[in-house]
């Protein structure tokens, strides 16, 4: 069968021909043979008329046994399932139960029910419960479940609320129907972190953070951060949890980042673990976003579920939205909405303009696995905040209460959400819609006028074509404006602006010629074009009050210098070093914002610009002309930066909080640029002299820059090489600093490494991600870089197809270089797609990114 032969379609959905009123499951855990028996409460479901096949998914399972009504029968599964024909079915309530034997020691995919270094956990979404049991494996199927588990390991956890323990075994019981894919077992040899919630009715909620023995002491932040994720939820969109207990589980070995399963979230260890010695500020701050926004499915997600894997952004648009929020309250939203913004582009914006491009709601696909993508989420977000921008705060929230009102028990579609909003505004949110379910980064153009008395305003929208999608009708885009005066008086105070045709006009009366700050916030996910002058954007940098469009306009005049020196080897003139070098060292900036600003902008980056405006760009000259740059603005800065740097000395101990961070984040920025003129000196005194990850591995990373560090990195793998969390670290580094010519070489290397366990998704990621994101390095003219990523992929497929598929989008923007380049990647995707045996997941994706 080919990959096309499974496609599934938005279009062909049907309600399930069964409803599941109540599992029983049995779980006899064992390495090579774990015995699954399941109990299926069913009845014909009333929305499917006349008697139909009861069909089961199950896959790579041994059946043992299987009756119906107590009875018997004797039916032999396919490939994919077993069918029960209608005709042995009778019309009312019936059961079946089946007993399945399965080996999680041999699962290496990590989907089922698998085993991490001597413990048992599950992944089942999006579609793994199959791999476990017989079972209607679709979100829309919702039942109640009961898990009994028989192990002698220590710790035996299920969803739900416990239901009785012994010597051997556990129950637990889950009151609230769920779909299979939120199903979740953990059994091992584990200790818990653990602190008691009371909810703001009075329930109390034990929350337990079980990880291996030793590991306890690193689990206080993300315990910190579950609380506070708990407490906003109640206060921000009045929810409340649900259970007697929250379970969280650490696990080594795990595809994504984690699993919001009911009442057992199950964690890949790296967004759970921390302390001040071995998790920098943004491990930090990822473990908060992600505990948060597992935490938030209980609602977006679990008690509002999705009707099916289509409607995949109804959840995860949502909860990354709400997350984001969390963050914002508990950090600074100006920089949190910068750092957003930078993710959307270099994730998002590359998808959409690339080979991969899919709308928000997909309407078709071969491997669901494969649309777990940054357009689904992060879009998928930005959607929702563009629909808060358009309807405002208040009746945002009516409509969010609503909705869970509304919807609470259901699995619902991107149709019943916008549904909430129209009721709520009385709007017609049609041309909206659109964002759902059209792909592609809309353009927006502006030209403006003053006739002296009147400024006016045109903004045009182009769609562009994406796969499948050639034609596009205009969207509805919120349009943020400020206008300023040149004295930098704001004229107009933030105005959403509704672009909803072709072309706009929006006129405003005003005596001076204003400068407009357009797009402010990001309030659109689109590409702004403007013809701005140098002087335009430096006054924007210096007085805009929005301070996403501050950065912006700084963020914009970075990358036309440095478009001008790869295009026509400019210099970085006095102009932008000096405006830089105002933020740099204003101090009634944040310093986060301000080390935000210092960056500069990525390889990547640079590489869809140049593209845009008709150029190949040469990766390796790209990355020349950047150290260039950065050189130049270390030359610049240089006589202030030893003071900055002093002067954002932390006294006392470490503090992972947004203030603290922050000023580590721009002392670093500036050691960074101190270590291109003070040859390494001052980088390699604060390595020495590091308390904690951030300080030790930002100051290796300064040296490593310079051609320096040899030594400091071969007393960190001493130092440690234990944990598994920080080697990962020190494995990325050195790949991420190798220079273009080195790179592939040095991926080489450590992949003899001893330590490079390749079948643990997270060394996987540390090393061959680590390539793809090496700009120069993985574009290298040799082909030595796809090559050698292409081998890696080629040799995971087999084992993990699910981390294989994601990292090859690694090779999506190939439409971006030159001929030469073009030739060498669709050499390799023609090279994997010819591979005997390759898996349904990679073959999607390599089928979608060949020309
Ligand atoms: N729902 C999880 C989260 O975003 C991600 C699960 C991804 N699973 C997958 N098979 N791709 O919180
Ligand atoms: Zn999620």
């Amino acid at each position: 069968m080919t990959a096309q032969d499974r496609t599934v379609f938005l279009s062909d959905y049907q309600p399930f021909t069964h409803l599941v009123e109540q599992v029983a499951l049995t779980f006899r855990l064992s390495p090579g043979a774990t015995r699954v028996t399941a109990r299926l409460s069913l009845a014909p479901n009333p929305a499917r008329a006349g008697r139909q096949d009861l069909r089961l998914d199950g896959e790579g399972l041994t059946l043992l046994s299987l009756r119906l009504n107590g009875a018997p029968l004797a039916l032999t599964p396919d490939e994919t399932g077993l069918t029960i024909p209608a005709g042995l079915l009778p019309d009312a309530p019936f059961t079946v139960e089946t007993e399945v034997e399965i080996a999680p020691e041999a699962n290496t995919a990590l989907e089922g029910l698998y085993m991490s270094r001597g413990m048992y956990c599950t992944q089942c979404e999006a579609e793994g419960f199959r791999k476990i049991t017989f079972y209607p494996d679709r979100p829309d199927v919702m039942a109640r479940f009961r898990v009994r588990i028989e192990s002698d390991l220590p710790v035996l956890l299920s969803n739900g609320n416990p239901a009785g323990q012994g010597p051997g075994w556990a129950e637990w019981d889950d009151p609230w129907p769920k779909p299979a894919y939120l199903f979740a077992l953990v059994a091992g040899d584990l200790v818990a972190h653990s602190a008691p919630f009371t909810t703001a009715s009075g329930m109390p909620v034990a929350l337990n953070i079980w990880v291996r023995p030793g590991d306890q002491d690193r689990c206080a932040y993300a315990m910190d951060s579950l609380i506070r994720s708990m407490r906003w939820d109640e206060q921000v969109y009045g929810r409340e949890y649900d259970l007697s207990v929250f379970n969280i589980v650490a696990v080594d070995d795990f595809n994504m980042g984690a699993m919001e399963n009911k009442g057992l979230n199950i964690f890949n260890s790296k967004f759970v673990l921390a302390s001040p010695e071995t998790a920098t500020d943004d491990d930090f701050g990822r473990i908060e976003a992600i505990i948060a926004h597992e935490y938030f499915h209980n609602w977006t997600g679990n008690r509002i579920t999705c009707r099916d894997w289509f409607q995949l952004c109804l959840k995860e648009g949502l909860t990354v939205f709400r997350d984001q929020q969390f963050t914002g309250d508990m950090r600074s939203h100006a920089v949190k909405r910068i750092e957003d913004v930078l993710l959307l582009r270099a994730r998002q914006f590359r998808e959409d303009g690339g080979p991969l491009a899919h709308p928000v709601r997909p309407d078709s696909f071969v491997e669901i696995n494969n649309f777990y993508t940054a357009t689904v989420y992060e879009k998928g977000a930005e959607v929702i905040g563009m629909l808060r921008r358009l309807v405002g705060d208040a009746d945002y929230a009516r409509a969010l209460d609503l909705y869970f009102t509304r919807h609470d028990g259901d699995a619902a579609t991107i149709e019943d959400w916008l549904k909430v909003f129209e009721d709520v505004t009385g709007r017609d949110l049609a041309q909206f819609k659109r964002w759902y379910t059209e792909a592609g980064t809309p353009v927006v153009k502006v030209t403006e006028d003053w006739d002296g008395a009147t400024y006016s305003l045109t903004l045009s929208q182009t769609n562009p074509p994406t796969p499948g999608q050639p034609e596009k009708a205009p969207k509805l885009i919120p349009v943020a404006l400020g206008l300023l005066n040149p004295n930098g008086d704001e004229i107009l105070p933030t105005t959403v602006l509704e672009l909803a045709e072709p072309t706009q006009t929006f006129r405003f009366k005003t005596a001076t010629r204003p400068v407009p700050s357009i797009l402010r916030g990001f309030s659109a996910p689109v590409v702004l074009e403007r013809q701005v002058t140098p002087e335009e954007r430096a006054f924007l940098l210096a007085h805009d009050t929005d301070p996403f469009n501050k950065w912006e306009a700084g963020r914009a005049l970075a990358k036309d210098v440095l478009a001008r020196m790869v295009t026509e080897g400019a210099s970085p003139g006095p102009d932008w070093l000096d405006a830089l070098a105002r933020v740099a060292f204003d101090e009634t900036l944040d310093p986060a914002f301000r080390a935000l600003a210092l960056r500069l902008p990525a390889e990547d980056d640079m590489a869809a610009t140049l593209h845009a405006a008709g150029i190949a760009p040469d990766p390796a000259r790209i990355w020349a002309e950047r150290r260039r740059m950065a050189e130049a603005v270390a030359r610049h800065l240089a006589p202030r930066l030893p003071a900055l740097i002093d002067s954002l000395a932390e006294p006392g101990p470490f503090t992972p909080d947004a203030r603290a961070a922050g000023r580590r984040a721009l002392r670093l920025a500036a050691l960074s640029l101190l270590s291109r003129v003070d040859g390494g000196t001052a980088a390699a005194a604060a390595h020495a002299g590091a308390d904690n990850m951030t300080e030790e591995i930002g100051s290796l990373a300064c040296l490593l820059d310079i051609g320096q560090g040899a030594a400091e990195l071969a007393r960190f793998e001493g130092r440690w090489s234990h944990d598994r969390n920080v080697m990962d670290k020190w494995f990325a580094l050195q790949i991420a600093y190798a220079a273009p010519d080195l790179a592939a070489r040095v991926t080489t290397a450590l992949t003899a490494h001893p330590a490079f366990d390749w079948k643990n998704p997270n060394r996987f990621r540390a090393v061959i991600g680590a390539l793809s994101a090496n700009h120069g390095g993985f574009h290298h003219a040799s082909g030595a870089g796809y090559r050698l990523v292409a081998d890696w992929l080629l040799r995971l497929d087999p084992l993990n197809p699910q981390t294989a598929a994601r990292m090859s989008t690694a090779f999506e923007t190939w439409p971006r270089y030159d001929t030469a380049r073009r030739a060498l990647v669709q050499g390799e995707l023609a090279r994997m797609a010819g591979t005997a045996g390759l898996s349904r997941d990679l073959a999607e994706m390599v089928a979608r990114m060949r020309s």
